[in-house]
């Protein structure tokens, strides 16, 4: 483990929340990226990539993804499920502290970036603790689209693909 990982888990650890996703700078949640592939007026088209989660050290753990709407609608990301725990909450960071939100904006031609120091999926009373190497099952519940399903790889508890 290096210094600044070390530093980093230590740090975790001190704030015995573990949620380094919920501290440090805040990049923005909602950048657009325009497509072509051909959208269809009125209907959403979602796509899910980056997904993660830092294995927990302790009860709560927090999840990354990136979701990409190719489609010609907007959507929105209204809650979070799965056999992990029955309290999940979506949270975005301002100003170093996070907020509850009832739901997030999945601009047509656009993303929403659930990454570390920024937006993501909260997970509070954890039914067990994943270990790196694992996956977590979870669904995506969205007004138009519906529920999607994605598989979250649980990586190192400092993991951060932005830094790599
Ligand atoms: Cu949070």
């Amino acid at each position: 483990m290096n210094r600044r990982a070390a530093l980093a888990l230590a740090l975790s650890l001190a704030a015995g929340s573990a949620l380094a996703g919920c501290s440090s700078d805040s990049s923005g949640s909602a950048s657009t990226s325009h497509s072509v592939s051909a959208s269809v007026p009125g209907v959403p088209k979602l796509k899910v990539s980056g997904a993660f989660m830092p294995q927990p050290v302790s009860d709560l753990a927090a999840g990354f993804l990136v979701v990409t709407n190719s489609g010609g609608a907007a959507d929105r990301l209204t809650s979070v499920t799965s056999d992990l725990s029955d309290s999940i909450t979506i949270h975005r960071t301002e100003n170093q502290r996070m907020t509850e939100v009832k739901s997030f904006a999945v601009p047509a031609g656009g993303t929403l970036d659930l990454r570390r120091g920024g937006s993501h999926i909260m997970f509070a009373k954890l039914t067990r603790r994943p270990e790196q190497g694992q996956k977590v099952s979870i669904e995506l519940h969205f007004e138009k689209t519906g529920l999607l399903k994605v598989e979250l790889p649980v990586k190192e508890t400092t993991y951060n693909p932005a830094q790599q």
